[in-house]
């Protein structure tokens, strides 16, 4: 089976998960496509009626693409249900996001939402997190001061490039990646990064997901954080 079938297959099967009259966040990148997909042909074959609130200007456009009714987070009152991707997940069920550079939308929409649903393929489950670079998003005022300081703290930071550009987020912020190799304290890390004046946002989701849907050649497994 390649990635792309097991990312199709835990999309779908997250898909189910998906109630009539709910609010629902809708994460970002190639997995979550699927799910998008499948949310979409719900609502063209059942009738399915949810609110989608989504987390990147892609994800909008797909979701608008298929018929899937979207809000912004500021116009709902509450979201039921958030499916997302993720990048590393560890035995702990701790996450890192960002790699398609949407983390900051993605946290708001998840800690806004009353239960979270990662899907992934079986090659992002890992012991520990940390092989995978932990994304920030930065604002570019001053963020060569913040790549400095990163540098100063041995956290090897490297803007993040495309086609020899920077690349932007939705907020028209850099990234930044840390390429760490392992994180031992994925708390101790956050804490600090959430100090750094000029740092929006950082990739690592911490206690936020419920449950974590796996892709697997046998079949998607569905695990409870
Ligand atoms: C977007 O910034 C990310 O947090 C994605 O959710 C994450 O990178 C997973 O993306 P893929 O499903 O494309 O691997």
């Amino acid at each position: 089976m390649t990635q792309d079938e097991l990312k199709k297959m835990v999309g779908e099967k997250a898909a189910t998960y998906v109630e009539d009259g709910t609010v629902v966040g809708l994460g970002t990148g190639s997995t979550v496509k699927f799910m998008v997909d499948a949310l979409g042909a719900r609502v063209k074959n059942e009738g399915l009626k949810i609110v989608g609130v989504p987390t990147s200007d892609r994800t909008a456009a797909q979701a608008r693409s298929l018929g899937i009714t979207i809000k912004t987070v500021d116009e709902v009152d509450h979201i039921d249900l958030t499916i997302d991707g993720a990048d590393q997940i560890d035995k702990d069920f701790q996450g890192i996001k960002g790699g398609g550079a949407a983390h900051l939308f993605e946290k708001i929409v998840a800690t806004n939402s009353k239960r979270n649903i990662w899907i992934v393929d079986e090659s992002k489950m890992a012991d520990q997190l940390g092989s995978f670079p932990l994304p920030l998003e930065v604002i570019p005022y001053g963020s060569e001061q913040v790549l400095r300081r990163l540098e100063a703290k041995g956290l090897q930071p490297a803007f993040r490039e495309k086609d020899g550009k920077r690349v932007l987020t939705d907020s028209k912020n850099y990234v930044i990646d840390l390429h760490l190799g392992h994180i031992d304290d994925p708390f101790g890390l956050a804490e600090f990064l959430n100090g750094q004046v000029g740092i929006v946002e950082h990739g690592l989701f911490l206690n936020l997901v419920n449950t974590v849907i796996v892709g697997y050649p046998e079949g998607p497994k569905v695990l409870n954080a």
